[in-house]
């Protein structure tokens, strides 16, 4: 049985807008006119199984976020059927709650003024998780993550990285067995992102939890998941792993010549499995002699991009 499993899963949000009258003034229109209706997510069908590392991808506004918080329990849907663990997240928002941990890049659920080993002395009590575990759980995160040299000071004096590494632990102090993860690397430096990679694959290959992470940093997902959900436009664009993404969407390769005593660059792409690279290269050369010559093969980002560039 599937751990997370989405049919026909639809969200339309009633979004009250604001107009201004004649003299400029905005003013709360009249409702029933103003209403626009936004269908964020259509339709959307997946099962996950447990322990599945789940990249899930979209551009600005496609709809992940409205889909972390349904399987969340957060929002409920407008129509379909979404279970978590086997409960209706929305119906059974508190149940639901102890199967999971959540962040939100964009979002802290931090108090301010407390420090880290307050806040988790607080989720303790509102997850009742056990001494024992809470414990081990606390020096795990901490050492794992590297914690310890700000586990006291408040909050709002750490950095942006710091900050993160605090949610994360905090979302897994419970030991969820599936994790929603909405961009927990957003605005991090590339070797904090690295770290906090491998730590989720650290989790995900060590006791299975389950993972759902969004980011657009495709070098989040490209290694780390083993298969991808794209979306668009609220809409099912494409389910499968990094491969088969590769192979159905073209495996495109450029080349980029540097001609001797030309400024300007030549760049051609190509796809290696119907073009072989020294005619490529031969091409070029009756153009100028090439004086450098580089060759990028596509990665998930390259290919993400061309796919929603239509
Ligand atoms: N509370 C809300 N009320 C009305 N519309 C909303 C609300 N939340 C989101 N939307 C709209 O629903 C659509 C999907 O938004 P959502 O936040 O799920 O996208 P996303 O894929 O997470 O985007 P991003 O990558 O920017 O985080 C967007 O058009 C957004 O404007
Ligand atoms: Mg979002």
């Amino acid at each position: 049985m599937p751990i997370i499993s989405l049919k026909n899963v639809s969200k339309t949000y009633k979004a009250q807008s604001k107009g201004a009258d004649r003299d400029g003034k905005l003013v709360e229109r009249v409702k029933k006119k103003s209403s626009r209706l936004i269908e964020a997510v259509k339709n959307l069908s997946f099962d996950i199984k447990q322990g599945e590392f789940i990249g899930f991808i979209g551009e600005n506004g496609a709809g992940k976020s409205t889909t972390i918080k349904m399987m969340s329990g957060i929002l409920y849907p407008s129509s379909g059927e979404i279970t978590c663990c086997g409960l209706v997240p929305y119906k059974k928002r508190r149940e639901n709650a102890m199967n999971i941990g959540v962040v939100f890049g964009q979002r802290s659920r931090l108090v301010w003024e407390l420090p880290m080993s307050d806040t988790f002395a607080l989720y303790k009590e509102i997850y009742r998780i056990p001494a024992e575990r809470y414990e081990r759980n606390v020096k795990t995160f901490v050492e794992l993550l590297e914690m310890g040299e700000f586990f006291t000071t408040p909050i709002r004096q750490l950095s942006l990285g710091q900050r993160m590494r605090v949610e994360i632990a905090l979302s897994m102090l419970h030991d969820p067995p599936v994790l929603f993860l909405d961009e927990p690397t957003i605005g991090l430096d590339v070797v904090a992102k690295k770290n906090i990679r491998d730590f989720f694959r650290e989790r995900n290959g060590r006791d299975g939890t389950t993972i759902i992470l969004t980011s657009h940093d495709m070098k989040d997902l490209d290694t780390t998941a083993k298969r991808l959900i794209l979306i668009t436009k609220g809409e099912m664009l494409f389910d499968g792993s990094a491969a088969a993404l590769k192979s159905r969407y073209g495996d495109e390769s450029v080349a980029e010549f540097t001609f001797a005593g030309a400024p300007d660059k030549l760049s051609v792409a190509f796809d290696p499995a119907k073009r072989k690279l020294s005619d490529i290269i031969a091409e070029a050369g009756s153009r100028g002699e090439i004086e450098n010559v580089e060759v990028k093969s596509a990665d998930i980002e390259d290919i993400v991009r061309k796919i929603y560039n239509g």
